[in-house]
C-alpha cells in the first residue's frame, strides 16, 4: 500500500518512520486552485509509477474553521473555509475519480457533526460541512453500480489542533472534551465495510445530529447557538 499525503506542511517524517507502508507527501495549499491541479497530477504519476494496481483511498480530510460573530474571525477567513472545506474537495475529487473508477476504491469525506444543523458563530463553517455531507452523500448514490464507494464522515469535537487559531474562546480546553482521533477513524472504516453512506462517531454526536435534522431549521439554530456562543469570546 502507497500512503500519500497532501497538505502544507510534512507531517509525514515520524508517521514514515512507524509505517510499515510507504509515504509520500505532496507540499499542497488546498485554497489554491493551481496546487491542487499540481498536486493531483502529481499524485496520479505516483501511482502509475509507483503502486500500479489495486484500489484507491481518498480521504478528504484537511479542514478549517472559524469561530466569531460574523465576519469574525475576518471576511478572508470565511471565504478560506469556503475554498478548503468546499471547493478543494470538489476539484480534488473531479481530478481523482477517472483513477478510482477504473481500478476501484472509495472517498471518505470527512465533514462535521454541525453539519446537521445551522450552527450561529460559526455559520460559514457549520455551512460548508453540510454542503459535503449532502453532496457525499449524493454522490454515494450517483456511484451504486459503480466499482467506487463515497463516505460522509461527521464527527464531533475531537481531540486535535483544529480549534486553534479559529478564535474559538480556549481551543485547547474544548478539544480536551473531545473523542480520540483513533476512535473517529475506527468508526469511519467500520462503516467503510459496510454500506453506509453517512456515519456520525459516537452516540452523543449521533444524538445531536439525528436531532438537529428533525427540529425545525430555526428552532436548531437556537439551540446551536447555546453551545457555539459558548466558545466565542465576547459573543453576547
Ligand atoms: N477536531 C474537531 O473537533 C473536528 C470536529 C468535526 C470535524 N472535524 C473535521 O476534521 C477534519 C480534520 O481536522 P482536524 O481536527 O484534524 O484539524 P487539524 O488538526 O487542524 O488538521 C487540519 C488539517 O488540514 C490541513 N489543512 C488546513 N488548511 C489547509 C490548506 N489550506 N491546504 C492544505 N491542507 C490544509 C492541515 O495541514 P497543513 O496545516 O499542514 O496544511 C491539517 O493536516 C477537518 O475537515 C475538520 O473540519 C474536526
Amino acid at each position: 500500500m502507497l500512503i500519500c499525503n497532501l497538505s502544507r506542511r510534512n507531517p509525514c517524517a515520524d508517521f514514515a518512520a512507524n509505517s510499515a507502508h510507504p509515504v509520500r507527501h505532496f507540499a499542497c495549499d488546498l485554497a489554491r486552485e493551481e496546487e491542487i491541479a499540481a498536486a493531483a497530477d502529481r499524485v496520479l504519476a505516483t501511482l502509475g509509477s509507483e503502486a500500479t494496481a489495486g484500489r484507491v483511498l481518498l480521504v478528504n480530510n484537511s479542514g478549517i474553521g472559524g469561530f466569531g460573530r460574523f465576519p469574525a474571525p475576518s471576511a478572508a477567513r470565511q471565504l478560506e473555509i469556503i475554498d478548503v472545506n468546499v471547493r478543494a474537495v470538489v476539484d480534488l475529487t473531479a481530478r481523482l475519480l477517472p483513477c478510482l473508477r477504473e481500478r476501484g476504491g472509495a472517498i471518505i469525506n470527512v465533514a462535521s457533526v454541525v453539519a446537521y444543523a445551522p450552527t450561529p458563530f460559526c455559520a460559514t463553517y457549520g455551512a460548508s460541512k453540510a454542503f459535503l455531507l449532502n453532496w457525499s452523500v449524493a454522490l454515494a448514490e450517483e456511484m451504486r453500480g459503480t466499482p467506487v464507494r463515497v463516505l460522509a464522515v461527521s464527527p464531533g469535537t475531537t481531540r486535535t489542533e483544529f480549534f486553534t487559531g479559529t478564535g474559538a474562546a480556549a481551543p485547547d480546553a474544548i478539544a480536551r472534551r473531545g473523542m480520540s482521533p483513533d476512535e473517529v477513524v475506527d468508526a469511519a472504516f467500520t462503516a467503510l465495510a459496510g454500506s453506509r453512506a453517512n456515519v456520525v462517531p459516537g452516540w452523543g454526536n449521533l444524538l445531536a445530529g439525528v436531532a438537529g435534522s428533525l427540529l425545525p431549521k430555526a428552532l436548531a439554530a437556537r439551540i446551536a447557538r447555546g453551545a457555539m456562543e459558548r466558545r466565542v469570546p465576547g459573543s453576547s
